[in-house]
C-alpha cells in the first residue's frame, strides 16, 4: 500500500475547518456546515473518478445525507470492501478530530486507489455517514437500504472515528479476529504497540454493520477517558489525562491534532485497504 501524506490529511483538515468557520463554527447534523463538507468531499472524489451518490433521509425534523463513494476499477460488488467515517460534528465546534481525522484520513485513501489506478481482486465502496452523533443515524440509515443479498456482499466494513487525538491511544477494534490481526500486524511491524478499548463498543458506525452480521473493525486514538501511566509510557502520552481534552468540545479545531497519531492510522487505513481487498 502507498504511504498517505499526512500533510495532504491536514491539508482537508484545514479545509473542514474553514467550512464550519464559514457556517457558524460546526459540521452538525441540519446544519450548512454539515451540508458544505459533503460537497467538498464529492468534488474531490468525482475528480478523481469515483461514482459517487448522495443518499439523503430524514432525522430530527432536518435532512441528512450519507456520501458513498464506489471505485469503478476492480472485482465485482459481490465482494465489496467498504470503508467509512462519520462527517458530522457536535454542535459546539468543528470537529476536526471527531472525526474529522478519519473523514480525512478515509479521503486521502480513496484518493491513492485514484493515484494507483488499483484493479483489487474485490470492489471498494468508499462513505461518509451523516448523524453518527444523533445515534449512528446515517450508518443505520444506509443498511436499512440494502437488500439482504446486498448485505451478504459486504466482506468488510472498516470504520475510522477520532484517529488524531492529541494524547493518542493506539486502539483497534477487536469484533473480528482477522481484520483485528491486519491491524496489530501493521502498527507492530511500525514498533506501536495496541490495545483494545473499552470505549469503543458500540459507540461508533460500525455497530450499525455489526448488528447486520458484516465483519467490522477499525482504529482509535481515544476519546474523553483517561489514559493510564502504563499507557503513557508506552505511546508517549500524558498520564491521567484525556486521550481527547476537546472531545465534544469547542476546542476541537485544527490545533487539536496529533500528527504522528494521525499519519499512522491514515498509513494503517491504505495498508489495510489494500490488503483485504487483494
Ligand atoms: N462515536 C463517538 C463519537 O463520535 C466516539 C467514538 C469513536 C467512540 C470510536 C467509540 C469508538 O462521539
Ligand atoms: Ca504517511
Ligand atoms: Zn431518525
Ligand atoms: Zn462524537
Ligand atoms: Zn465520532
Amino acid at each position: 500500500a502507498p504511504d498517505i501524506s499526512v500533510d495532504a490529511v491536514q491539508k482537508d483538515l484545514k479545509e473542514l475547518q474553514s467550512v464550519a468557520e464559514a457556517n457558524g463554527g460546526n459540521r452538525a447534523h441540519g446544519e450548512p456546515g454539515f451540508k458544505a463538507s459533503i460537497d467538498f468531499l464529492k468534488k474531490k472524489l468525482d475528480d478523481a473518478g469515483f461514482k459517487t451518490e448522495v443518499q439523503e433521509f430524514d432525522h430530527g425534523g432536518a435532512t441528512g445525507y450519507n456520501l458513498v463513494a464506489d471505485w469503478p476499477g476492480g472485482g465485482s460488488a459481490d465482494e465489496t470492501v467498504m470503508v467509512g467515517s462519520h462527517l458530522d460534528s457536535v454542535g459546539s465546534g468543528a470537529g476536526i478530530n471527531d472525526n474529522g481525522s478519519g473523514s480525512a484520513g478515509v479521503l486521502e485513501t480513496a484518493l491513492a486507489v485514484s493515484a494507483e489506478k488499483l484493479e483489487p481482486k474485490k470492489h471498494l465502496r468508499f462513505a461518509w455517514w451523516g448523524a453518527e452523533e444523533q445515534g449512528l443515524v446515517g450508518s443505520q440509515h444506509y443498511v436499512d437500504s440494502l437488500s439482504q443479498d446486498e448485505v451478504k456482499n459486504i466482506s468488510a466494513y472498516l470504520n475510522f472515528d477520532m484517529i488524531g487525538s492529541p494524547n493518542a491511544g493506539y486502539f483497534v477494534y477487536d469484533d473480528d479476529a482477522a481484520v483485528q490481526k491486519v491491524f496489530t500486524d501493521w502498527f507492530k511491524s511500525k514498533d506501536i504497540k495496541t490495545e483494545t478499548s473499552a470505549e469503543v463498543g458500540g459507540r461508533s458506525d460500525h455497530a450499525s454493520f455489526a448488528a447486520a452480521g458484516v465483519t467490522v473493525g477499525g482504529t482509535f486514538t481515544g476519546a474523553g477517558d483517561t489514559m493510564t501511566e502504563e499507557q503513557a509510557k508506552q505511546w508517549d502520552g500524558q498520564a491521567g489525562e484525556p486521550y481527547d481534552k476537546c472531545y465534544h468540545s469547542e476546542c476541537d479545531d485544527v490545533s487539536n491534532i496529533n500528527e504522528k497519531a494521525l499519519d499512522l492510522n491514515s498509513d494503517a487505513i491504505a495498508h489495510a485497504v489494500w490488503e483485504l481487498s487483494s
